[in-house]
């Protein structure tokens, strides 16, 4: 907390989190712990509910829905809130009220339940740090509980109230495994889509996760700190899910570019004319690279017959042909949609942000699959091959070794590793 400062905020009641020393890339800005999270439900039976990590579990005999690693992370989480919530969760789960609950809903209503079974007192500190956090613009009702809380309606609902906008999904090698509250973070750090932190997860024995807050890059004296609120890749839709779940208008220089662009076009509809754009934005970007930051720098330096590319479908449509062809092939279209995708993931994303980091790793050990599956000859292809592998393994470790470890034990980190191996034997 020393490396940061909180300066008043005019205009709302929320502060800002501002450097007071140089944040040196890497290191840990803050670390928050978790005050209430529930895992999703496809991580249910998976991994632990107290401290997340993938072990051999047992089920709670009680409810038969709460699975653990050990006798103290089961102990924990039932003097935390599941003996207020064992005996009535199937008759819970099963009623007409949870069921008629989409999915996040279901989510928000379990950790909710878990949230308000832990407290008796109104004045307790660990909620005055959830009521104090700006709530959601929209009207709120709330959904059924696991427990019958023993705070007032009114204190339930304004805790309620704070989720929409302040919740944290909890994530290990950027997949999502459950979602949390974690007030600390909440309260420090606003959103920006070129933000210059980032949060990771540390899982441990008999703990809840706890978010550790990483600087992607040097953070100067005085400068504000921020984490993205959501995936900043959703150019043409985050404005809006600004307005309506955080009651806010982003001003950053990525939105900024956006505002100047206007409507940004449709992708062609032919798969040959696709092909062609992503080839254009190879050779744009080989000609003068450009980053998150410096493109929104300059917004009349990016050609507007590329602009397509930054709409929605046209990104998720090259993350999915790259991810077909990577494993099925052919592997000349995964390299090209590979490296389109990255190429536009450093356009979209700040730098150091552990997206492209990931994405570079895939593109990595693809080539790499290539050279085995297709027993090249040891002759120029080969080589070439060998070649761009090492170049993106070596900036897919520059990158991701700033976020460092975080989530489960093997990881990205790991197999930057093993590929190391085996091509130095190569
Ligand atoms: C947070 O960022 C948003 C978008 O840039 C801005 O509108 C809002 O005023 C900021 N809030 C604080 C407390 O800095
Ligand atoms: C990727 O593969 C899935 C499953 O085979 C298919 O449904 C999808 O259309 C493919 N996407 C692209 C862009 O080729
Ligand atoms: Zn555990
Ligand atoms: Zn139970
Ligand atoms: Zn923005």
């Amino acid at each position: 907390m020393a490396s940061v400062q909180l300066e008043p905020h005019t205009g709302s009641g929320r502060s800002q989190a501002v450097a007071r020393k140089v944040l040196p890339a890497g290191c840990v800005i803050v670390s928050s712990p978790a005050l209430a999270t529930a895992l999703l439900p496809q991580e249910k039976g998976k991994r632990c509910d107290t401290c997340y990590r993938i072990l051999p579990l047992h089920r709670c005999t009680g409810c038969a829905a709460y699975w653990y690693c050990s006798t103290d992370c089961q102990t924990t989480q039932w003097q935390l809130h599941h003996k207020r919530i064992c005996k009535r969760f199937a008759q819970y789960t099963s009623s007409v009220a949870f069921q008629a609950l989409a999915s996040h809903e279901k989510m928000d209503a379990l950790l909710l339940s878990h949230l308000v079974a832990q407290f008796t007192d109104a004045n307790d500190d660990r909620l005055t740090h959830v009521t104090c956090l700006l709530p959601g613009p929209a009207e709120i009702s709330l959904p059924p509980l696991a427990c019958s809380p023993r705070i007032s309606d009114s204190l339930v609902k304004d805790l309620y109230s704070r989720f929409g906008n302040n919740n944290f999904v909890i994530h290990s090698h950027l997949s999502g495994v459950g979602h949390g509250v974690f007030p600390l973070a909440s309260r420090l750090f606003n959103h920006s889509c070129l933000p210059n932190a980032a949060a990771k997860y540390r899982l441990s024995a008999s703990n809840m996760p706890i978010m550790e807050v990483v600087a992607l890059r040097d953070i100067s004296p005085g400068e504000e700190i921020c984490l993205p609120y959501l995936d900043p890749a959703l150019l043409q839709t985050r404005q809006q899910i600004f307005r309506l779940t955080y009651g806010f208008e982003c001003h950053c220089l990525s939105c900024l570019f956006v505002e100047r662009v206007g409507r940004i076009p449709e992708p062609p509809p032919d798969e040959r004319d696709r092909k062609d754009l992503a080839r254009r934005l190879k050779q744009f970007m080989e000609a003068t690279p450009h980053d998150g930051l410096t493109l929104s720098n300059d917004p009349a330096s990016f050609p507007s017959d590329l602009l397509a590319i930054f709409h929605e479908s046209f990104i998720t449509y090259a993350a999915e042909t790259f991810r077909n062809a990577s494993h099925d092939g052919p592997y000349s279209t995964a390299f090209d949609w590979g490296e389109s995708l990255g190429h536009l993931y450093r356009l979209i994303y700040p730098p150091n942000y552990p997206q492209i980091g990931m994405h570079l790793l895939e593109l990595a050990k693809t080539y790499w699959n290539s050279i085995v599956a297709q027993h090249l000859d040891s002759g120029g292809e080969e080589n070439e091959v060998k070649q761009h592998c090492r170049s993106h393994l070596k900036h897919a470790k520059e990158n991701l070794q700033i976020l460092g470890a975080e989530g489960d034990d093997d990881g990205p980190l790991i197999e930057i590793q093993t590929l190391e191996t085996l091509l130095q034997d190569a």
